[in-house]
């Protein structure tokens, strides 16, 4: 490759290769033949172009590429890149609700299906996965991420790249990930999107940063900045991140990419001119430009006033062909261009079919009371709420490919899996919500939704009357897709009103109430906790929700999804996550409000659902934690086992979970940290031995010098079904 690339290089010209570290974005059409009468295919003719997003036609793309190699004076393919977040055609869960599965084969395979896919319609690059790690739910994108630990972020962000690069990058059906957005992106002050962040280098290094770090152990091939200032300068002109850490640090030989338009808006974060924040992009470590044109525009001038080197230069441009050589372009620039492996491969029955298992792995059961969960197929269903019958609401945000007339809704699900041995009534009931300005903020492609025709009073009429007439009410409700995800902040994390309201009066029904529950991240439910009987969270399950939630609605599959992220009682609360540090002032266990302690007046200090927590049909009993030694010393291993019974009446996977704390440290520790988790399967009236090992190298963190290493002394060893409830032992290690 090194020859090749050298040989290349030797005969481009400055332009050429600022060309190459161009990322546009290719919406437009462009017309074959001469002259090119579109911007993008004279530019990509000249050589002013190295990477394309956005495109989704593999027609365009196959005359993009023609005009790259057989039209631009080096005949250099270009790059594809879409963001394929979670699927492709075939909508998997959001990846908050997938990081809920705890199970990491089928988030590999999700990544591997949507790869499938996606490169099938000529993509060979993919902006994913996104592994900010946040605790605030304010904050929209946290659909996009894996939740609030680094531990299973990190598991996480392995078995994504796993599943979108194969073990060979050149294979026409694997594509190169991207992971981002490097840093901090979900520590966004008040939740706000594109916010400061600041923090120490403490806890970037320890709940930040491990998995990116992660990322690029399992060879990920691209790395995206992120929008916001990370102590003081934005992300992508930080040359502390990029070229200290990623480069320097953690050996990341990959390229880096910036996120839309962030070099142009280093001008807004006040860094200076376009001209001045393009230099700085470049010697700080970016490789490729998005959309903004900023390298494209200045850079030649830079390098003629000395602002930046032809070195630098050189190295961002060999970054990009090395890109392009892993995936084999230069080989065969039109590898992913294949019309009959499009007709074949995607949204395929297979494909389907694994959407509707992976969707019912992410649910994740809040409350059973009375175990009101399964239904039986019988009797008379009142299913109620604005998002029963909404294909527009089924994928959730960051489905770029989706066909939303190929979702299934809940309504059309349950009254196949009924079939006639119950009758399943339907209303709608309420508004999304009812301010038509915030509908719109919040509506799928900007669809009003709000009923002009009923009022809200009489849609909730109609309700409490097929309410009435019904054994039981599944109300489907919650946040439409768009009110997560991108520039979707929220300040109050409820339930919109609309949908409380008609909660409420429903309740008057004296009826026992099933919320199916729509989110792309963590609500204030303390009401509903309250006062319905059961919650079955669905998050976004991508084109078979409907399908999969009737089959947990029907008991066909046993919930088993625990929660990535904590769900606060209030707004107030957050950020409130469960490796937090203990102070110097800790409220006792099982007390409220002291004085002088940390707690809040209003509000005690537990979150309404933990870290860690879902519940499941079947009933998990937990035994004492055995360990092979409690006095350890070196190298030595520890063993950690529980038995596991399912003492329920149905078969069910239970995610045992393993959690660390480390007494007393050189800088202050977490209460307890996630080392471990193990998915079971275990039949009704099974027992199985779950074992946990762990060597020194679990026991490392980096301290206050960012010096990786463990310290000697006692830990806490917890196993247990959520962060909350677990069952302790001591033990002593020694160097
Ligand atoms: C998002 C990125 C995304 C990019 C390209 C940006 O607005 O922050 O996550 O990859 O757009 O679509």
């Amino acid at each position: 490759m090194a020859v090749f690339i050298d040989g290349l290089l030797q005969r481009m010209t400055i332009e050429e290769k600022i060309g190459q570290l161009n990322l546009l974005a290719g919406y437009e059409d462009i017309i074959t033949g001469e002259p090119h009468s579109s911007i993008i295919g004279t530019k990509i003719q000249e050589g002013r172009v190295g990477a394309i997003l956005n495109v989704r036609s593999l027609e365009k793309i196959r005359e993009m590429q023609r005009v790259a190699v057989e039209e631009s004076r080096l005949g250099i393919p270009l790059l594809f890149g879409l963001d394929v977040i979670h699927g492709y055609k075939t909508v998997f869960p959001i990846p908050l609700a997938l990081a809920a599965s705890f199970d990491m084969e089928l988030i590999q395979e999700s990544a591997r299906i949507a790869a499938i896919e996606a490169t099938a319609d000529g993509l060979c690059w993919n902006f994913s996965p996104m592994v900010d790690i946040t605790r605030d739910p304010r904050w929209g994108r946290i659909a996009e991420g894996p939740g609030e630990d680094a531990y299973l972020a990190s598991r996480i962000a392995e078995a994504f790249v796993r599943g979108y690069q194969g073990d060979d990058l050149t294979l026409n059906n694997t594509m190169m990930a991207c992971v981002k957005h490097f840093a901090l992106y979900g520590a966004a002050e008040a939740g706000l999107d594109y916010n400061t962040t600041d923090m120490s280098r403490i806890r970037m290094y320890n709940e930040y940063f491990p998995p990116f770090l992660a990322a690029i152990r399992a060879g990920v091939g691209s790395i995206m900045t992120a929008f916001n200032e990370v102590d003081g300068i934005p992300a992508s002109g930080n040359k502390w991140l990029m070229t200290e850490v990623l480069r320097n640090q953690w050996g990341f030989d990959g390229f880096i990419v910036t996120d839309y338009t962030a070099i142009n808006e280093m001008i807004d974060h006040g860094m200076g001119d376009l001209q001045t924040v393009a230099a700085l992009a470049l010697n700080a470590g970016v490789d490729l430009d998005m959309v903004g044109e900023g390298f494209l525009t200045t850079l030649g001038k830079s390098i003629n006033e000395g602002l930046v080197s032809h070195e630098q230069l050189d190295k961002a441009c060999r970054r990009i062909l090395e890109a392009k050589y892993k995936l084999g372009l230069f080989d065969d620039p039109y590898r992913y261009i294949n019309p009959e492996r499009a007709e074949k491969e995607i949204f395929t029955e297979a494909h389907n079919r694994m959407a509707r298992e992976m969707a019912a792995q992410t649910f994740v059961l809040l409350k059973n009371e009375n175990q009101v969960l399964p239904l039986s197929k019988k009797g008379k269903i009142a299913l109620i709420g604005p998002l029963a019958d909404s294909q527009q609401n089924m994928a959730g945000t960051w489905s770029v490919a989706v066909d939303h007339s190929q979702s299934v809704t809940v309504l059309n699900a349950f009254r196949e899996a009924v079939g006639n041995h119950a009758q399943i009534l339907y209303a709608r009931g309420s508004n999304i919500v009812d301010n038509p300005d915030l509908d719109l903020r919040t509506a799928v492609r900007g669809q009003p939704t709000v009923d002009l025709h009923r009022t809200p009073r009489q849609m909730r009429e109609e309700a409490i009357a097929i309410a009435r007439q019904s054994d039981v009410i599944v109300a489907v409700m919650g946040e439409p897709a768009e009110m997560s995800g991108e520039s979707a902040s929220r300040t109050d994390i409820g339930l919109p009103g609309s949908q409380q309201e008609l909660l409420k009066a429903l309740l008057k029904t004296g009826k026992p109430i099933v919320l199916v529950l729509f989110t792309g991240r963590p609500l204030t439910l303390t009401w509903e906790q309250e006062n319905l009987n059961a919650i079955l969270n669905v998050w976004f399950g991508g084109t078979q929700s409907g399908n999969a939630i009737a089959d947990v609605i029907f008991g066909e599959v046993n919930p088993s999804g625990k929660l990535p992220s904590t769900f606060p009682q209030n707004v107030g609360q957050i950020p409130l996550f469960y490796n937090h540090k203990n102070t110097g002032r800790p409220l006792p266990d099982g007390k409220w409000f002291r004085k002088f302690r940390a707690n809040y007046l209003d509000v005690t200090n537990d979150p309404l659902y933990p870290f860690g927590f879902g519940l499941s049909y079947s009933d998990f009993a937990y035994g004492d934690p055995l360990v092979n030694k409690t006095n350890l010393q070196g190298n030595e291993e520890l063993s950690v086992s529980i038995s596991l019974t399912n003492f329920g009446t149905r078969d069910g996977a239970e995610v045992v979970q393993f959690y660390i704390r480390d007494l007393v440290g050189s800088i202050t520790r977490p209460v307890k940290e996630l080392k471990g988790f193990q998915k079971v399967f275990l039949k009704a009236g099974e027992s199985q031995e779950v074992t946990f090992y762990v060597t020194p190298e679990d026991l490392k963190f980096y301290n206050y010098f960012l010096e990786f290493d463990w310290e000697p002394g006692e830990f806490d060893i917890m196993v247990g079904g959520n962060s909350r409830d677990v069952k302790t032992i001591r033990i002593d290690w020694q160097k």
